[in-house]
């Protein structure tokens, strides 16, 4: 069952997502995931974490320094290098283990033992909308996961996409997003597609795991001044936590959080 109410929005950020890289106002902007990551880590302590496409470890650092233990895979050298970086200067490197490898090859990194199995949660946070097949990813995800442990799921929103480009002025490319069958604004946009709720729960669906929340993220967060959003960070992200878990705000968001469990 879906829930979309219910979202206890936290008005003040938390020490962690405050010291988020890019400061409060890159915080403000993913509040919504925290609240949702913080609940589902309260259900135990040292997790198992695979973190897929999980880059420079905005997620994957703060995890560690909770006491979970965090697998992050990411094709680029370059950000598994600076989230060595950023493990070691938060003290938690023995806590995370970067695997370069791309998400269309999880099933295959599995054997290998250099990604965990029976894994107690998944992040895989903007990068089904650029992996060649989104379907064999979410299923290789649920494999992964230990039965009852949950993904965190966060993809591009077509509806956010085309928002953010009416507001811009480009009217033709946000009516492009709308009719394109992936949600692509013309062959230069460097995302492979965009999600609907009901195209990205049927995929998690498809792959054996029950959407349990779906929140937006960033209703408001691009569309405001970015004057605005500096200043008001603390009201952004109360704004932002509000309406995340609220039809028609969270339709509207640049990003689909989708919370998914394995039953
Ligand atoms: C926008 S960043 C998001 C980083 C992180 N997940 C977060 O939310 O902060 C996208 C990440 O996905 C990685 N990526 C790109 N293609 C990928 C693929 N095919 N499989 C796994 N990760 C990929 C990139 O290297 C990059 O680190």
């Amino acid at each position: 069952m879906i829930r979309v109410d219910g979202f206890a929005p936290s008005s003040r950020l938390s020490s962690v997502e405050r010291t988020q890289p890019g400061g409060p106002h890159a915080a403000a902007r993913t509040a919504v995931i925290w609240e949702v990551l913080r609940r589902e880590v309260a259900r135990g302590a040292g997790l198992r974490v695979v973190d897929v496409g999980g880059g420079t470890g905005g997620f994957a650092v703060p995890l560690a320094r909770a006491g979970h233990e965090v697998t992050v895979v990411d094709p680029s050298p370059d950000a598994l290098a600076a989230l060595v970086r950023r493990a070691e200067e938060a003290g938690v490197a023995e806590r995370i283990r970067a695997v370069q490898g791309d998400a269309d090859d999880l099933a295959e990194l599995l054997p290998s033992g250099r990604i965990p199995s029976d894994v107690d949660l998944i992040l895989c946070h903007s990068v089904l909308e650029v992996v060649d097949s989104p379907t064999a990813v979410a299923s290789a995800l649920a494999a992964l996961l230990r039965t009852g442990a949950a993904a965190s799921v966060l993809v591009a929103s077509r509806a956010g996409a085309a928002l953010t480009r009416a507001m811009a002025g480009q009217l033709d490319l946000a009516l492009a997003v709308l009719t394109d069958p992936d949600g692509r604004w013309g062959s230069r946009d460097t995302v492979r597609r965009r999600f609907d709720i009901d195209g990205a729960t049927r995929l998690l669906a498809q792959a054996g795991l029950t959407v349990e929340e779906i929140h937006g993220v960033r209703v408001v967060a691009d569309i405001i001044p970015a004057t605005v959003a500096e200043r008001d960070h603390e009201l952004l992200a109360a704004f932002e936590g509000t309406v995340a878990g609220q039809s028609p705000f969270r339709d509207v968001a640049a990003q689909l959080h989708l919370l998914a469990r394995k039953p």
